[in-house]
């Protein structure tokens, strides 16, 4: 697909049909995702993919939190994609000039990756900052120190896509010097 299509193409799935997902696709997407840029080269990411039905029906509440209605579609979600950050020793030669850690940007990168590659494949995705990490840690068997910083839907879309609701170019980008409009 024109990657200006797939961009347009690329939203946030909150309905998802009853099939499942074949892994060579789901394997694509891995792969999409691996080959992220990270500062240093660090690759933070870590993928744990969810396809076993049993799995994936224990997720599903685990991406709710009690009380609110937020991602009430993951009952529905045939795959889980818990996306985990190892943690990087800032003192590691190579690593050490960093001013900071980026894994958290490296991990959106690599998950941007991933579900375009994704959109690529008419599948949907959904990225997800609500979750009760500890409970998916612990199913999904991620160590302790690593971080579950989001966790991805994926599927097959269950209707079309939809208009996109962003901010116009002006507010958000300028040559040569901020404008106040970007205020
Ligand atoms: C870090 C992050 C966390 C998000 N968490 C959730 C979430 O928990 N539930 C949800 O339905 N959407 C979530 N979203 C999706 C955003 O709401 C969505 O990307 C935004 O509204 C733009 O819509 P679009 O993705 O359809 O273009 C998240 C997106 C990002 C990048």
């Amino acid at each position: 697909m024109d990657y200006f299509k797939l961009i347009e193409a690329r939203h946030s799935c909150r309905s998802y049909m009853n099939t499942p997902v074949k892994r060579a696709q789901i394997d694509k997407c891995l792969e999409a995702a691996r080959l992220a840029p990270s500062a240093c080269n660090c690759q933070p990411w870590r993928y744990v993919v969810a396809d076993n039905p049993v799995l994936v029906k224990k997720l599903a509440p685990l991406v709710r939190l009690e009380g609110s209605s937020t991602n009430r579609f993951s009952d529905e979600v045939p795959v889980f994609v818990a996306v985990a950050e190892k943690p990087v020793d800032l003192r590691r030669p190579g690593v050490v000039m960093l001013r900071e850690n980026y894994s958290e940007l490296d991990i959106g990168l690599s998950v941007a990756h991933f579900c375009l590659a994704a959109a690529e494949q008419g599948l949907g995705t959904c990225i997800m900052g609500i979750f009760q990490e500890e409970p998916i840690k612990a199913l999904l068997g991620i160590p302790e120190d690593f971080i579950l910083r989001l966790v991805l839907a994926l599927g097959h879309p269950a209707g079309p896509g939809r208009e996109k609701n962003r901010l116009p170019l002006p507010e958000v980008a300028a040559y040569n010097a901020f404008t106040p409009e970007m205020k």
